[in-house]
């Protein structure tokens, strides 16, 4: 009896060593110290033994007793503050937590290219207001009041002389006014006009440019243009000037490309003709030169103003302009 007693203590102790639950230690607990547990069916066989033995084996059960009860306990104890130390623990071995990183929108790109472009060639960035007097954006552009050019520009007004700037040229006069010649700058911005379909909003980007120096030729618009378009879209990409009309430039050239997106077949894009204009052009008028001071008999000049968004539905090949302000997150990270 004293042996199998001394076995199922040895016994009972391994198998706590090996355990790690707590529904574990309750299920050898109730094995070894339950009502029905191995150490109680012993108890009951002490009437089996001679009398004189009884008292030191009851001794011995009640002592084994005591001990696996208190190692249960203190195993019990130590898995509970493990618990603990787990929950609370610093894992080393996870991976971090990336900072989502934003970028630059398309229309940005698009700019910094433009602007890179011309700053190659010599030009100098330089910046304008959005919100402009009437007479900059206007009438120092030989666009009088009740003008019939104005139509087309129609625009949000602040009060009656000041507006949101419907294109970029404003700037042409504000830095001849501050700077005698030569002067050769291009100026990237917002501009605002009541147009709304798949090739225009409301809100759109505009990279104005300005060269005026002696002897400035419309030739030297066409190659600085046209190198201008190679660089963007290629050496092979066809482009065309179109006679047109800007009361601020004589004579007045837009320049269209071929459309990307139909490869010139007509698609709705480019109004099915094939072309999509990018930008107004033209040699400065005298009546311009004079507005700002400058002697139209010894200098002359270009100037340009090409639309943002169109450039970048160009290279991206895109159908529809709106897309760009609708922020749609699954559209922006594809740039
Ligand atoms: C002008 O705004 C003139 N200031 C350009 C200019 C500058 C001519 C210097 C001569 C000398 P226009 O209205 O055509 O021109 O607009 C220029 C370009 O802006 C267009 O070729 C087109 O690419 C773009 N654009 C015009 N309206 C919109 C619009 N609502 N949405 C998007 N792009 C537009
Ligand atoms: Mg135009």
């Amino acid at each position: 009896m004293k042996e199998k007693l001394l076995e199922l203590k040895t016994k009972a102790l391994k198998e706590l060593e090996s355990v790690t639950e707590r529904s574990d230690i309750e299920r050898l607990r109730r094995r070894y110290l339950g009502r029905k547990g191995l150490l109680t069916l012993l108890l009951k066989r002490l009437p089996e033994l001679p009398k004189e033995e009884r008292p030191p084996i009851g001794r011995l059960v009640n002592q084994v007793k005591e001990e696996l009860t208190g190692r249960f306990q203190a195993v019990t104890d130590s898995l509970t503050t493990n618990d603990v130390k787990e929950v609370s623990a610093f894992d080393v071995t996870l991976p971090g937590r990336r900072t989502p990183l934003g970028h630059l929108h398309p229309i940005t790109q698009i700019t910094e290219e433009i602007c890179n472009v011309f700053l190659k060639l010599g030009f100098r960035v330089v910046q304008g207001p959005e919100v402009e007097l009437d007479y900059y954006n206007f009438e120092a552009l030989n666009m009088p009041k009740n003008h019939p050019a104005r139509d087309m520009q129609d625009t949000f007004y602040i009060s009656d002389n000041v507006v949101l700037r419907t294109h970029t040229s404003p700037i042409q006069i504000r830095i001849m006014e501050s700077k005698s010649p030569p002067v050769g700058i291009v100026a990237p911005g917002k501009v605002y006009r009541p147009d709304s379909d798949i090739s225009h909003t409301p809100m759109f980007h505009q990279v104005e440019g300005l060269l005026v120096d002696k002897g400035v030729s419309f030739g030297d618009l066409k190659g600085t243009l046209t190198t201008f378009v190679h660089q963007m879209f290629g050496p092979d990409v066809d482009l065309r000037f179109r006679p047109s009309f800007f009361p601020f430039t004589e004579p007045s050239a837009e320049v269209d490309i071929r459309c990307v997106v139909c490869q010139g077949k007509g698609c709705r894009v480019c109004s099915y003709s094939g072309w999509l204009e990018i930008l107004g052009s033209g040699m400065v008028d005298p009546e311009v030169f004079k507005v700002v001071g400058y002697d139209p008999e010894s200098i002359s000049g270009f100037a340009f103003g090409m639309g943002v968004e169109r450039i970048a539905m160009l290279k991206f090949g895109l159908d529809d302009i709106r897309i760009f302000f609708e922020n749609d997150i699954r559209f922006l990270r594809q740039f």
